[in-house]
């Protein structure tokens, strides 16, 4: 496996050619690090669930570079997905729609619909534009992280989860860190109105909003999605919720809220936009300091809040052992 650290343009062709070829591509996104395969190669895309250890059952993300290529794999697509995907893409939203002949059973974990996004990365547009140039149609892409582990938001991340697992002919192409720094938000576009699966930066105010949609949108759905499981997104050490924290203990908080003496601050972020961005990397230097606890302070619920409050929750969750 090799890193590429700020690729230029032609390190960029030779990625795109490397997943052409079947080889491993982790790329960043806006959100978070992305592992990615030729979503219509079907031994590349095993390689994904084997480097990540996630079960086959659990669907991946095509990613493609505009809404041009939507159609190839998607069919029977509602009006407000397309209102949602001119509004919000590029940009951190994934649809989930009914699935064309194109999207096979190995990314979409058997089911008859496929998750489908446009990253917003300078990048990750320009792998997927490239990719595309040499006749590719999709770029899939889990999070680059171990199943059941904390997303990575920098290339050195990608690296400590996944390095290891990798290939000699894999890449991870490194573009610094994610500007978002949490998951997409995912939306079931396969019902007469839009369903929330999982929170993110597009909030449930920005779809109500541009839908013109009065009553609150309905988080439950039947489609199945890792992303409801109630442990994820875990750091090793244990997570205590806004409890002061002991000495030795690390410290997650806005910083309006001061550090005991003794106890390790992890981050600072001044507003719920820096408190996404610097949650996982944060978490991470936790583990890698060998911390044992964390005390976590959550942000209010107000924009990203509510997304950020629910990846804490699911991190918290392992602590008490409810596995996935
Ligand atoms: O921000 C993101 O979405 C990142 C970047 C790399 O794009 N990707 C990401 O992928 O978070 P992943 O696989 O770690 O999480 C995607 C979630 C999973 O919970 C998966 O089950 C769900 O999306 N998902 C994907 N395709 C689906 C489908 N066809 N139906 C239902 N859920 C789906
Ligand atoms: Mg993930």
């Amino acid at each position: 496996m090799e890193i590429i650290t700020n690729p230029t343009q032609n390190e960029i062709k030779r990625a795109s050619k490397a997943l052409k070829d079947g080889h491993l591509v982790a790329f960043p996104t806006e959100t978070v690090y992305g592992l990615g395969a030729d979503a219509t190669n079907e031994k590349a895309v095993s390689r994904i669930y084997s480097v990540k250890g996630r079960p086959t059952d659990h669907p991946l993300i095509v990613h493609i570079s505009s809404i041009n290529l939507l159609e190839k794999w998607a069919s029977d697509i509602p009006d407000y997905a397309i209102k949602l995907a001119n509004e919000f893409w590029p940009g951190p939203m994934t649809l989930i729609l009914r699935k064309s002949s194109l999207a096979k059973d190995f990314i979409t974990g058997g089911q008859n619909n496929v998750g489908i996004r446009v990253p917003d990365q300078t990048v990750a547009q320009l792998l997927l534009k490239e990719f595309e140039n040499l006749g590719g149609l999709g770029i899939c892409a889990p999070s680059a992280n171990k199943f059941g582990a904390v997303s990575p938001t920098d290339a050195q991340a990608v690296l400590e989860e996944i390095g290891p697992s990798m290939d000699s002919s894999d890449l991870i192409l490194d573009g610094g860190f994610c500007k978002i720094g949490i998951e997409s938000t995912i939306i079931d576009c396969t019902k007469p109105e839009p369903i929330i699966l999982r929170n993110g930066f597009i909030t449930q105010e920005h779809i109500t909003q541009l839908l013109n949609i009065n009553s609150k949108i309905e988080s439950k759905s039947t489609i199945k999605h890792s992303g409801n499981f109630q442990s994820h997104y875990s750091p090793k050490a244990e997570i205590f919720i806004n409890q002061t924290p002991k000495t030795g203990q690390g410290l997650i908080a806005l910083s309006s809220i001061k550090t005991p003496e003794g106890v390790i601050r992890l981050c600072c972020p001044k507003n719920n936009e820096e408190y996404a961005h610097q949650l996982y990397s944060s978490l991470r230097k936790a583990d890698n300091l060998g911390l044992k606890a964390i005390s976590i302070f959550l942000p209010d619920g107000t924009g990203i809040g509510e997304s950020i409050i629910d990846r804490i929750n699911k991190a918290a969750a392992n602590a008490f052992n409810l596995t996935e």
